[in-house]
């Protein structure tokens, strides 16, 4: 039988381009995007301002178990609401970033957040980026990508984006991003990694425009195939 749609799984480290690529690949194919890392900042911004820290288990179970996430797809990406607050710009800053591998090490929180995101993909049509979403959440997904660059170049195109008023030192940055690829890589539950079955891209030597264009490609010859 031959489907229209398929999921793609986009998984990798910090920095490496994956929400600008996945937003774009969604948006040419119209599918829909998930940041499931906005996901994990959203439950860390609660848990922060409620007092939780990442090794209160319990506390952090039950603040899952009752948290109003709702992911809505809009033009520009995807616009998060934590109890009907749009949270989507404080996700961002570094008080959520400096923390958030702590909180997503939690199995309560992988647990119940893997569980949204599998809700999210039944449809099919689903970019979803992640650390593990060819391994655990999607293991079924028909496209996966791992995509990768450099620690160095990743802390460059971080540095770029700063502006005067959120000024960070490159040397700074590359050490931030080291600190949460090992986080990432060596927690014991769902470990960043690449999955058997996906697609080795380094973007180290790519620009945006050629990994989306590369990724697109693939999907449409995954849809000849199935
Ligand atoms: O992609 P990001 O920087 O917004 O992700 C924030 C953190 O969330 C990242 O350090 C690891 C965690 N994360 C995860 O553990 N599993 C995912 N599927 C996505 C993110």
């Amino acid at each position: 039988t031959k489907v229209d749609r398929i999921n793609i799984a986009i998984d990798g480290p910090a920095g490496a381009g994956k929400s600008t690529v996945a937003r774009q690949v969604a948006a040419q194919l119209g599918y829909v995007y998930v940041d499931t890392g906005a996901m994990y900042r959203a439950v860390t911004l609660l848990a922060q301002r409620k007092g939780i820290e990442p090794s209160q288990s319990e506390a952090l179970r039950a603040l899952v178990r009752d948290i109003d996430l709702q992911l809505i797809p809009t033009a520009a990406g995807q616009m998060i609401m934590l109890h009907n607050e749009d949270v989507t710009e404080q996700l961002r800053s570094r008080e959520v970033t400096a923390q958030v591998s702590h909180y997503a090490s939690n199995e309560h929180v992988r647990t119940k957040l893997g569980e949204m995101q599998r809700q999210l993909a039944e449809q099919k049509g689903i970019v979803m980026d992640g650390r593990d979403i060819g391994t655990h959440v999607l293991p079924n997904a028909e496209l996966k990508v791992f995509l990768t660059a450099s620690v160095e170049e990743r802390a460059r195109r971080r540095h770029r984006e700063l502006t005067e008023s959120n000024y960070v030192p490159l040397k700074q940055l590359e050490e931030e991003i080291a600190a949460r690829d090992k986080l990432d890589e060596t927690r014991e539950i769902a470990p960043l990694i690449q999955a058997g079955d996906a697609i080795l891209l380094d973007s180290s030597h790519m620009n945006i425009e050629e990994v989306v264009a590369y990724i697109v490609k693939l999907s449409q010859s995954k849809l000849m195939e199935v």
